[in-house]
């Protein structure tokens, strides 16, 4: 049965006790409201490691003054039976005052990684995240950490952080997990309407059309405005809807692997989804 830790000493007591034991230590950082999505980052980690540790903590430093802060879901009692059906060893769920003893006064600063799309429309958002992800791996110092892919832009600037402040973690980037009709999922599809949960599906339709055409070597400022227009047609007010370089997430033209990202409100709930891009000839 997994052990409930509050106390951040005591966390990181036991990863180090577990280390010196000589045991390889999986990570999974959620905000809990948990779904498959998380779930399979559990059992990839739990496939890959002795002992594991999931933190559920929602992270105030990462939503904005209206963002959704207060009305994010917080359902630690189910979450806990989710993850008791797991090989989970220890359920990290740690108070904000204990996370940010003296407030929010040390805050990581990101350029470039941070700045586009998400940052752009979410300012401090990265910032948030890359400061309470770097207290997270001090506080649970694991030999590998989980993310899904989903959130595209937080796996590269996780990378950066591990990469720019010399981490020893290791990142591991797991497939988004998806509905039946393709929706990501996401702890946010709870806010959506039956009429918006239908035409939320508008956002998966967007990137299957940027899969077909960029396959059909079709011009990316025009896929850019049929993935803006698809998502738009299903009732979307759309944040962003561009086909950029997958590693520093700029529109270059080099010849790396590209992505389309999209994002967008439906209602009230905003959703965002990425999709990989390859050639026919490239599979
Ligand atoms: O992806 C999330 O759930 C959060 O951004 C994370 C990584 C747990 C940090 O609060």
């Amino acid at each position: 049965m997994a052990e409930t830790i509050r106390d951040p000493k005591i966390m990181r007591a036991r990863i180090l006790e577990a280390r010196a034991a000589g045991k390889r230590v999986g990570f999974v950082p959620t905000m809990g409201a948990l779904h498959p999505g998380h779930l399979r980052l559990v059992e990839k980690a739990v496939e890959e490691s002795d002992v594991v540790a999931v933190s559920v903590f929602v992270n105030p430093c990462q939503f904005g003054p209206n963002e959704d802060y207060e009305r994010y879901p917080r359902m630690f009692e189910a979450d806990k039976t989710l993850l008791e059906t797991k090989d989970v060893q220890w359920i990290f769920t740690p108070d904000v005052k204990d996370i940010y003893p003296h407030g929010d006064s040390i805050n990581i600063a990101l350029r470039e990684v941070g700045d586009s799309l998400e940052g752009l429309i979410r300012p401090g958002h990265f910032s948030g995240v890359a400061t309470v992800v770097l207290k997270l791996f001090n506080l649970v110092p694991a030999h590998r950490t989980y993310f899904g892919a989903k959130d595209w832009q937080q796996t590269r600037v996780v990378k950066q952080l591990i990469e720019d402040l010399h981490l020893s973690i290791e990142l591991v980037v797991c497939p988004t997990v998806r509905e039946a009709d393709g929706l990501a999922m996401s702890s946010r599809n709870s806010y959506l309407s039956s009429d918006e949960r239908r035409r939320a599906v508008g956002i998966v339709h967007a990137l299957e059309k940027a899969k077909e055409l960029w396959q059909a070597n079709m011009p990316l400022a025009d896929i850019e405005s049929v993935m803006k227009k698809t998502m738009e047609d299903q009732g979307f007010s759309v944040d962003y809807a561009v086909i950029v370089d997958a590693e520093s997430l700029k529109p270059t033209q080099c010849t790396g692997q590209k992505i389309a990202l999209v994002a967008g409100h439906i209602g009230t709930t905003r959703l965002i989804d990425n999709c990989l891009l390859s050639h026919e000839s490239e599979k």
